[in-house]
């Protein structure tokens, strides 16, 4: 993920701009470069590879200035070389840096050749260098080609420009990327996350979808898409967010649970444009990589593992391939029989799973590519796989993983779409799957306000030894999940199944002292579920269920039901998973366990 960073001031700006990009490391990069303004003249720096790297090329060729942008890649259009770093420049008097994807970046660039400009880059970002130059020759002041520029744009972008001719103004755009406004005394800054700015502010103006800005050390003019000057509210960063700090919770757990309304947000943020999906996203290879898919095999451990199980039922539905899913452990260690066009697909958290890890580096030289789903970045499943797309959910400190979970699944529906263009799935299909993930952050937040009622729920587990998990279809993977997170840390027995197998074995087990935690979402598969409950009540079993809003489903002696909201069947398995963290969470702190370091686990399984 790329990273920007700008400041404009009454003082010299390259520590500042060093500073911040070195907050952005964490986001992943291959280059870094930066560009200051210093007497009419543009200086630039850049370098492969570690913002160490910049800064110890900045220390031989320093640069001085009150202006300046700088930028950390993530290569999406070229490979990662000094070349293709950001800033880019149009001629000796323009430097932009760039967030995002342009999609229609070749067309404008074969324009901008007829035009006469020359390319140094293979990126889409110099493409918006070259329009800017033009309309700026052509008499448009720098916000004024801004303001023309961003109508030529297709995708999603951020973008920080600064010109020779302009020496106390930093301009600014966004559409689909993330970008944030840092507001000090006599000096603006801009960066693509709060954090990078830390250390010069603490008061934010977050740009909206279509907004301008212009920047000098005095004053933020902000104007909205259709051109009207707009006040964005300034607000003070709230320490602890997206942190690796507790903040007000009191514990890591359950403020992960609650990142999640953002984290989805987060997840798709840069990747969706026009309600479609940018697949470039995926890495420089990924187009022709895609292209040659016939099947998926998914390996994971734990967690991770039920995010592949879901994808299955997605792949399989929308894209119409076959998709295998196996936990890495057993993966690494059996003859696996891989047919021609195979993508291996793995799953995780950390990016270090031993087993995960050893698997990818057994099947590499067997398939025609990998693809890490990882939330961290610069991890050895990154660095060693083809391909890789982030998480994009911040640390994660609870051992039992929950964030990471439902970000995985956005990121494997991405996956699946990018898939599907090529087995025929339409493009409406598509923009409905995509409008439908763009509701969860509110409908996450309508489900976090059902806390109270499952802390009450887990009042009835606390004193339990077992507990049955049942769903179907993708709601059995979501059951496993919250048996997993459960046994994890309230150290209670659970298991989970699909409904449908009660009858051939664990409905001996069921009792009066045996909970049975069902998932049960008005879909089709509802009537079947229906009747494995019954099966369940007629052995005297004790129900706990997520209902959705069948009305035949209600609470009663012998069941236990809170009801979810209307919930899009395709988001069932990421909304349905959040009451079950939730519930384990509480009932672990019921019997006051240690919620976010249970007994006998690691959060980075680094050996086998
Ligand atoms: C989840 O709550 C667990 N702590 C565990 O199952 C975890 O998901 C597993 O070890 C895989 O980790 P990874 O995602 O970092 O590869």
């Amino acid at each position: 993920m790329c990273g920007i960073v700008g400041a404009v001031a009454a003082r010299q700006v390259s520590g500042i701009l060093l500073e911040g990009l070195r907050r952005l490391e964490y986001r992943g990069y291959d280059s870094a470069g930066m560009a200051v303004i210093d007497q009419g003249q543009i200086g630039r720096v850049r370098r492969v590879g570690k913002v160490q790297s910049l800064a110890e090329a900045l220390a031989k060729h320093p640069l001085t200035g009150t202006l300046g942008i700088a930028h950390t890649r993530w290569a999406t259009h070229g490979v990662p070389n000094e070349v293709n770093a950001h800033p880019h420049m149009s001629g000796e008097r323009l430097a932009v840096v760039h967030n995002g994807i342009i999609e229609n970046f070749e067309s404008l660039r074969d324009e901008l050749i007829g035009a006469g400009y020359t390319f140094s880059s293979e990126t889409d970002t110099e493409v918006v260098a070259h329009l800017l130059d033009r309309e700026v020759s052509a008499g448009k002041s720098l916000r004024e080609a801004m303001r023309a520029v961003i109508q030529y744009l297709e995708g999603a972008f951020a973008l920080g420009v600064v010109h020779a001719d302009y020496p106390d103004q930093l301009v600014t755009a966004r559409k689909g990327s993330p970008l944030v406004i840092g507001v000090g005394i006599g000096e603006h800054f801009i960066a693509s996350d709060q954090l990078a700015l830390l250390p010069v502010t603490d008061r934010f103006m977050f740009l909206e979808d279509g907004d301008i800005a212009c920047l000098t050390p005095d004053s933020v003019e902000v104007e909205d898409g259709s051109g009207q000057s707009v006040d964005r509210a300034v607000t003070r960063f709230e320490h602890g967010a997206g942190s690796a700090e507790k903040g007000a919770f009191k514990h890591f757990m359950l403020k992960e649970i609650y990142e999640q309304p953002a984290v989805m947000a987060s997840v798709m943020e840069g990747r969706i444009s026009d309600g479609h999906l940018l697949e470039q996203a995926f890495g420089v290879e990924a187009k022709a990589l895609f292209d040659r898919v016939r099947q998926v095999q998914i390996v994971a451990c734990g967690t991770s593992y039920h995010a592949g199980m879901i994808a299955k039922y997605w792949i399989e539905e929308l894209v119409g391939i076959p998709c295998m899913v196996e936990v890495a452990s057993e993966f690494r260690y059996r003859p696996v029989v891989l047919p021609e066009g195979t993508l291996f697909l793995t799953l995780s958290q950390s990016g270090e799973t031993a087993d995960t890890l050893a698997a990818l580096r057994e099947i590499r030289s067997r398939v025609i590519g990998t693809l890490a789903i990882c939330n961290v970045p610069g991890s050895s499943l990154v660095r060693e796989s083809d391909l890789a797309l982030m998480t994009n959910a911040g640390p994660e400190i609870g051992v039992a993983s929950t964030k990471a979970f439902t970000s995985q699944l956005v990121a494997l529906m991405l996956t699946t779409l990018a898939l599907g263009r090529r087995f025929g799935l339409s493009d409406t299909r598509e923009r409905e799957i995509l409008a439908a993930f763009a509701q969860l952050p509110a409908l996450l937040e309508r489900l976090l306000a059902l806390d109270p009622e499952i802390e009450q729920m887990a009042a009835q587990f606390a004193e339990k030894h077992n507990a049955l998990f049942l769903g179907r279809g993708t709601l059995f993977p979501v059951a496993l999940e919250g048996a997993l997170k459960l046994k994890e840390i309230s150290y209670i027995h659970a298991e989970a199944y699909p409904a449908g197998e009660l009858k051939h074995g664990p409905l001996a087990l069921v009792d009066k002292d045996m909970p049975v935690v069902t998932v049960a979402p008005t879909n089709a598969m509802l009537e079947k579920l229906k009747a494995n409950m019954q099966e369940v009540r007629a052995r005297g079993g004790e129900l706990f269920v997520f209902a959705g809003q069948d009305q035949s489903l209600r609470d009663e002696p012998g069941i236990n039901l809170i009801r979810l909201p209307s919930i899009p069947i395709i988001l069932e398995p990421i909304a349905y998973t959040l009451p079950l963290q939730l519930l384990s969470y509480h009932v672990a702190v019921l019997k006051g366990t240690d919620v976010d370091q249970p007994r006998n686990l690691a959060k980075s399984v680094t050996v086998e």
